[in-house]
């Protein structure tokens, strides 16, 4: 496996594979790997010649009150794991050279990275989309994997890509869980033990709402009430939101009639996490 940090290096390390007619997935992360970033790195191996993984804490997606010189860092056991996983080159840039001080340029996803996350975390979309265009740009690859754990990020990068041309396949991958129901999560390090009880809580009443969908329920609000109840019972928690969704859109819908992406984001204590669940009738 090989280990980058430069632009330059990278692009010639693509040039050779191209000519090689070799096929390239990539993977991109934010690092401190867990099994969720794994069954992407795999999946890639499975329809690729060459996997490009990258970790980089992308400052442009963090707003100033966030979590960014905090966020978990561990180089030396990621890079561990993507040689374990079959990444063939994880690149890992420096900050400085992807963000010179006279950057000026953003992609923006319009409409899309204004709800959901985007209505309490209004730059971050921007900041996603704007270093993805900077990969794509120097990977070049074939295919790109994405966690439907993060659902409006899916559906945002497959919009840029269809609205900028760019010639990339964005492939969705199935959220990982803990066996206890808890999607994998970077920030699941910073929970106590009893803030852990109360994340289970956002899982539980996903499949509550399945539940209640399946039975026939078509009332979102009745829904609502009912998952607001179960995660409120954890006494750590608080609601950003529960919103029922078009999949394609993001437009909230009135009634469930066919396929629904249902996403939540909840405070358990300090920390912010996210969890979504598609539902059909
Ligand atoms: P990060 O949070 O590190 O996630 C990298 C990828 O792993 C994303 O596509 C995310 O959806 C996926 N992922 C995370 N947890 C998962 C889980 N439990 N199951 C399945 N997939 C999971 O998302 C980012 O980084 C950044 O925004 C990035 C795309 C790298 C741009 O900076």
């Amino acid at each position: 496996m090989q280990v980058i940090d430069s632009i330059k290096k990278m692009k010639d390390e693509i040039k050779k594979a191209k000519k090689g007619n070799l096929s390239i997935g990539f993977v991109p992360t934010m690092g401190y790997l867990h099994e969720g970033h794994i069954s992407l790195i795999k999946r890639a191996k499975l329809e690729n010649d060459l996997v490009v993984t990258s970790i980089f804490v992308n400052p442009t997606q963090f707003a100033p009150n966030e979590d960014f010189e905090k966020y978990p860092r561990d180089e030396k056991r990621d890079l561990k794991k993507c040689e374990e996983n079959g990444s063939d080159i994880v690149f890992l840039p420096q900050k400085e050279e992807m963000y010179p001080e006279d950057f000026y340029t953003f992609v923006e996803v319009e409409k899309l990275g204004d709800r959901l996350c985007g209505k309490s975390r209004p730059t971050h979309f921007r900041g996603v989309t704007t270093v993805l265009t900077k990969f794509f740009n120097i990977i070049q690859p074939d295919r790109a994997y994405f966690g439907q754990k993060d659902a409006q990020q899916l559906v945002i990068v497959k919009k840029m890509v269809e609205d900028l041309n760019m010639d990339v396949e964005i492939i969705g991958c199935p959220i990982v869980r803990e066996k206890n129901g808890l999607a994998i999560s970077s920030r699941n390090t910073y929970l106590s033990a009893e803030e852990r009880e109360d994340a289970l809580l956002l899982y539980k009443s996903l499949v509550l709402a399945k539940n209640l969908i399946e039975k026939g329920e078509t009332n979102i609000h009745k829904i609502k009430e009912q998952m607001e109840n179960i995660i409120l019972s954890g006494k750590n928690n608080t609601i950003d939101y529960i919103e029922f969704v078009d999949l394609k859109t993001l437009d909230p819908v009135s009634k469930i009639e066919d396929k629904v992406l249902i996403a939540i984001a909840v405070k358990v204590g300090n920390t912010r996490l996210i969890d979504n669940m598609i539902v059909s009738i």
